[in-house]
């Protein structure tokens, strides 16, 4: 299956991608986890991407479009994917348009904006691996170390609550209509995204059919 997942920050996109992918054995592709991986390893694309992330802006659009036709190529996108955080503008849908994709679904998950300023005040994440937990509503086992390689779990830089409110405008003005750009096409599905991880989980494969 061909699966985009759209939402506001901390609406739970990277944490349902993961069960969901994991579920029908295809890769999830974020491109927030690619453009982090880049920062952290100071590539030209990092360094470019580096102040529009720390602002809570997006990242021009052909830096973006180039990372995911790269990466759709890749042999492991043969018989499906889910996109997490990708396309988030009209031209980068467009583009994924181009690119000859069909999709089988688009799940908007939402959750109302004071709850996401709640889960991303307690959001931690591994800076190894990248798996994200939250101090109260998805602890890791110890509650300090990364559950799968160990690593002391920090914050994202991006996670302060100014950057925040700045990625909830960005969302709104720029990535919300892409609800009525999928809409039009037929593919979208929206699902509730508060609850528990589970609920939400049970949600998103009902919604999905599988
Ligand atoms: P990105 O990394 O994609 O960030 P985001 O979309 O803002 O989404 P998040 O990763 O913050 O949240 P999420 O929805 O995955 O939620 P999560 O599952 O972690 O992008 C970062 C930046 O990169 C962007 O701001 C932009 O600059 C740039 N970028 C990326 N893609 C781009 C693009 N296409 N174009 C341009 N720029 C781009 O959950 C959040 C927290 O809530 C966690 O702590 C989690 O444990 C907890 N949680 C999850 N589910 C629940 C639940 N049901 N109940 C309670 N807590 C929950």
């Amino acid at each position: 299956m061909k699966i985009i997942f759209l939402g506001a920050p901390g609406a739970g996109k990277g944490t349902q991608a993961d069960i969901i992918a994991k579920k029908l054995g295809i890769p999830t592709i974020s491109t927030g986890v690619m453009i982090r991986e880049a920062l952290k390893l100071e590539t030209e694309m990092g360094l470019k991407a580096k102040k529009f992330i720390e602002a809570g802006a997006l990242v021009p659009d052909d830096v973006v479009i180039g990372i995911i036709k790269e990466r759709l190529v890749k042999s492991d996108c043969q018989n499906g994917f889910i996109l997490d955080g990708f396309p988030r503008t009209v031209p980068q849908a467009v583009a994924l348009d181009a690119m000859g994709v069909a999709l089988d679904a688009v799940v908007s998950i939402e959750v109302p904006d004071e709850a996401i300023v709640k889960r991303m005040s307690g959001r931690r994440v591994c800076a190894s691996c990248g798996a994200s937990y939250h101090v109260e509503f998805n602890p890791s086992a110890d509650g300090v170390n990364c559950d799968k390689c160990k690593t002391e779990l920090t914050t994202r830089k991006d996670d302060a609550p100014e950057v925040v409110l700045s990625r909830l405008e960005v969302y709104h003005s720029t990535t919300e209509p892409l609800k009525d750009y999928y809409l039009e096409k037929g593919n979208l599905k929206v699902v509730d995204g508060v609850g528990t991880v589970e609920e939400i989980s049970s949600r998103t494969m009902k919604a999905l059919g599988v």
